[in-house]
């Protein structure tokens, strides 16, 4: 592991846990200084991922404001991902109901005010990014007032998953997607080109349940094998991908990531590529709008998802 120390960045998240989104704040509680977390109706619907995070919340016992967002789509077509994360989002892992609350149900206006308020905030987006995009709508400056929106979706090299050509958090809702693509805010992507390169499995899942065997980790053991039994089911998989833990890791721990600098634009129309981030690989390519990670340490960053998921509350 390497010797570089880390202050602990500041950031905002939104998510739609989904398991890898609550591995991805297990391990964003660990490393970084969380401000505050907005929810997003994605992998399952809106009422679902604002429980979840609240849930989550608990179990880290971490206090920090809650605000829910957008409940559809631009398009107002719902895409959901049951099949991935089970039917309440968390797969197997039953919390207890929370007893904290919502700040508000606005997490666009939120999203403005608190980037006017703190400095050096990154916003780490690992869902669909229609909150993101209603608050670039109503104030385009608001990019101007963050250091980066490092965004779990998309792919370089045209890889999918909700489709053979699209990542699930851009197809869930490409319009939003195009809206923060072309808003000038300095856009870091970790795509499935590069989260597929840092896999989990039946191995780490026993490690956090048995050798450490707290009750985070055991919770994040129930995740993994969850996430591994409903992924095995549809593709044969053993191992399962960090996709939402690997952008948190992203901002944390940069020195295990490489990045590019690319031109990327949403397809927003394709019969068979709508929600397709394209990634121009020329050298000669248009004007950069973003930074899009290549590889991964595969090895320091399970170890650094292991640690975060160890570490008792
Ligand atoms: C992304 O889609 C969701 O299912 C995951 O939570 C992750 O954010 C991977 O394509
Ligand atoms: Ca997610």
């Amino acid at each position: 592991m390497s010797s570089v120390s880390h202050n602990k960045p500041k950031v905002i998240i939104d998510c739609d846990p989904g398991i890898d989104d609550a591995i991805a704040l297990v391990v964003a509680n660990h490393f970084s200084e969380i401000i505050g977390i907005t929810t997003v109706a994605g992998n399952v619907p809106l009422e679902f991922t604002t429980v979840n995070t609240q849930s989550i919340c608990e179990l880290l016992n971490l206090d920090v404001p809650i605000h829910s967002g957008a409940s559809h789509a631009y398009s107002k077509q719902s895409v959901t991902a049951e099949h991935v994360h089970g039917d309440t989002g968390l797969g197997d892992l039953l919390l207890p109901k929370p007893e904290n609350k919502i700040v508000s149900e606005h997490a666009d206006n939120y999203l403005i005010d608190i980037t006017k308020q703190e400095n050096d905030l990154t916003l780490i987006a690992l869902g669909p990014l229609t909150n993101i995009a209603h608050a670039i709508e109503k104030d385009p400056a608001f990019v101007s007032r963050i250091k980066s929106i490092t965004l779990m979706g998309g792919s370089a090299y045209g890889l999918g998953n909700a489709t053979a050509s699209a990542e699930f958090n851009i197809f869930a809702d490409p319009e939003a997607a195009s809206i923060v693509f072309n808003s000038r805010a300095p856009i870091k992507m970790i795509g499935l080109n590069l989260t597929r390169q840092v896999q989990m499995g039946i191995e780490h899942a026993k490690i956090l349940s048995e050798n450490i065997g707290n009750r985070v980790s055991k919770s994040v053991s129930t995740l993994l094998y969850s996430y591994q039994n409903l992924i095995s089911s549809s593709t044969g998989n053993i191992t399962v991908p960090m996709h939402d833990p690997c952008a948190v890791l992203a901002v944390t721990h940069p020195e295990f990531f490489t990045f590019e600098k690319r031109n990327v634009i949403i397809e927003l129309d394709g019969i068979y590529t709508r929600g397709m981030t394209v990634v121009d690989e020329r050298k000669s390519s248009p004007p950069i709008n973003c930074d899009v990670g290549y590889q991964a340490d595969s090895e320091n960053l399970i170890s650094l998802i292991v640690d975060a998921a160890s570490t008792k509350n």
